[in-house]
């Protein structure tokens, strides 16, 4: 796991448990708050947004229940929200071809990751076999 090394006493961490598919709404709603206090523009606020739903909704579908850690950076000129996705579900298998696009075990259009580090400023994917998967991602407020 990285830790980007976020320790100012602004910065604000919240957790939130994927149990069920409501949770991937609140989720959602968290991240959009969050991007709103740091006054994100509508681009980056989207592509967090977008980012929140996919990969939670991974969490869901895949692992069946995982976890959603929003944290909040704000360290004066340097904003933004870090995301965590933790899951210990089945991990990914053939991750660099999921990672190309296109590539779907659940019917969907194989795009969710693939755009997700896309739409990312920093990407961090953590898989394995039969024990799970943790995906870290950053995206800062443009300046
Ligand atoms: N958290 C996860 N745990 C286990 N496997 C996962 C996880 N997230 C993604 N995968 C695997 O990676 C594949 C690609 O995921 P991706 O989100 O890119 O596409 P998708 O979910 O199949 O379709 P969609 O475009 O609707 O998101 C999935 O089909 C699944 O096999
Ligand atoms: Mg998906």
């Amino acid at each position: 796991m990285r830790d980007a090394g976020h320790d100012s006493s602004q910065d604000a961490k919240e957790s939130i448990r994927i149990v069920e598919e409501a949770d991937i709404i609140t989720a959602r709603q968290r991240v959009r708050a969050t991007a709103q206090e740091l006054g994100f523009d509508s681009f980056a606020a989207s592509a967090i947004i977008t980012i929140t739903s996919e990969l939670a909704r991974n969490i869901w579908v895949y692992a069946g229940r995982g976890e959603v850690v929003v944290e909040r950076i704000d360290k004066g000129a340097r904003k933004g929200i870090g995301l965590q996705f933790i899951d210990q579900g089945p991990g990914i298998v053939d991750l660099p071809k999921v990672l190309k696009g296109g590539l779907s075990r659940g019917g969907g259009l194989g795009l969710g990751l693939s755009g997700s580090k896309r739409l990312a400023d920093e990407f961090d994917i953590d898989t394995q076999p039969g024990k799970g998967t943790h995906i870290s991602v950053v995206k800062w407020k443009a300046r």
